[in-house]
């Protein structure tokens, strides 16, 4: 029987090119997103089967509504990534607090708690790859999408500690790091009058998408989600100092 993997954020960007990877390798796909698009996954992956899953990850019903579907399958995750995620641009003395909570509550509360359920699932059969997106966002200062970088900073962070504890167990644990990529994310955060509006200079979600599969497959722990400019921004963000990456991240991300 095919492997079953649970993708959330699987109706559009880089969990639907997730999906697509791991679909072509064969995996049945529980895709997971807010929109009705999620009711036309099937079509979208032919040759698997597709369990879609309309919920709002940023409730706890949400998230228990999709656990009780999953189990619903009858069938143990082979492979989990946890990749739902938005963002939120605008200076942080204007932005919605309810919008801050919101995103904190999907971006890091609902990955932790599916992540429980997740390693529970996996650890019982010492078998499971989890793929967590996170974001090149986790290695700098993110001002004007100031509450966004610190909750990717805490899912890789939060990956790497699992990961180490999951190691007796046979279960993997990669983080993703992509760099800007051209998908929905910044027009949703409200970034379209910045640097980040325009998709014209950002990596294509399928080549972020297959390089985490690959990673996951590969069993590694992280990898840069991008072309070669983008991972030597990636190099640059491990040396430069915090003020200075501060002050390039702005350049950027502060509405024109
Ligand atoms: N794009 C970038 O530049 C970039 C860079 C670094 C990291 N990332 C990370 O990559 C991940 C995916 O982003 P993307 O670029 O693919 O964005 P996207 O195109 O906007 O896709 C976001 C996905 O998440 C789903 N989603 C949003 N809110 C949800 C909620 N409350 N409950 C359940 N599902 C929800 C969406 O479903 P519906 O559309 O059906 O609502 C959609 O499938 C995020 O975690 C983001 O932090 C993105």
């Amino acid at each position: 029987m095919a492997g079953l993997a649970l993708v959330t954020g699987a109706s559009s960007g880089i969990g639907f090119q997730i999906a697509k990877q791991l679909a072509g390798r064969g995996y049945d796909i529980v895709g997971v997103g807010t929109s009705d698009r999620v009711a036309g996954l099937g079509e979208r992956l032919p040759g698997v089967q597709v369990y879609p899953v309309r919920v709002d990850l940023s409730t706890e019903d949400g998230v228990a509504d999709l656990w009780r579907q999953v189990e619903e399958t009858g069938r143990p995750l082979d492979v989990a990534a946890l990749n739902a995620g938005v963002s939120l641009g605008g200076a942080f003395l204007d932005t919605d607090l309810e919008d801050e909570k919101k995103m904190i509550a999907l971006n890091i509360t609902s990955q932790v708690l599916l992540a429980k359920h997740v390693v529970r699932m996996m650890t019982a059969r010492r078998s499971g790859r989890i793929l967590i997106t996170s974001s090149m966002s986790a290695l700098t200062p993110t001002p004007y999408e100031s509450i966004y970088g610190p909750t990717r900073a805490f899912m890789l962070s939060f990956a790497q500690g699992l990961r180490e504890e999951m190691r007796e167990y046979g279960v993997t644990v990669t983080a993703l790091l992509p760099g800007a990529t051209a998908t929905e994310f910044h027009s949703r955060a409200g970034m379209g009058n910045t640097v980040f509006g325009s998709n014209d200079w950002k990596n294509d979600p399928e080549l972020v998408a297959r390089l985490g599969v690959d990673a996951l497959f590969a069993g590694k722990d992280h990898v840069i989600g991008g072309d070669r400019k983008t991972r030597l921004d990636a190099l640059r963000n491990r040396m430069l100092p915090d003020p200075i990456k501060a002050r390039r991240f702005a350049k950027a991300s502060k509405p024109r």
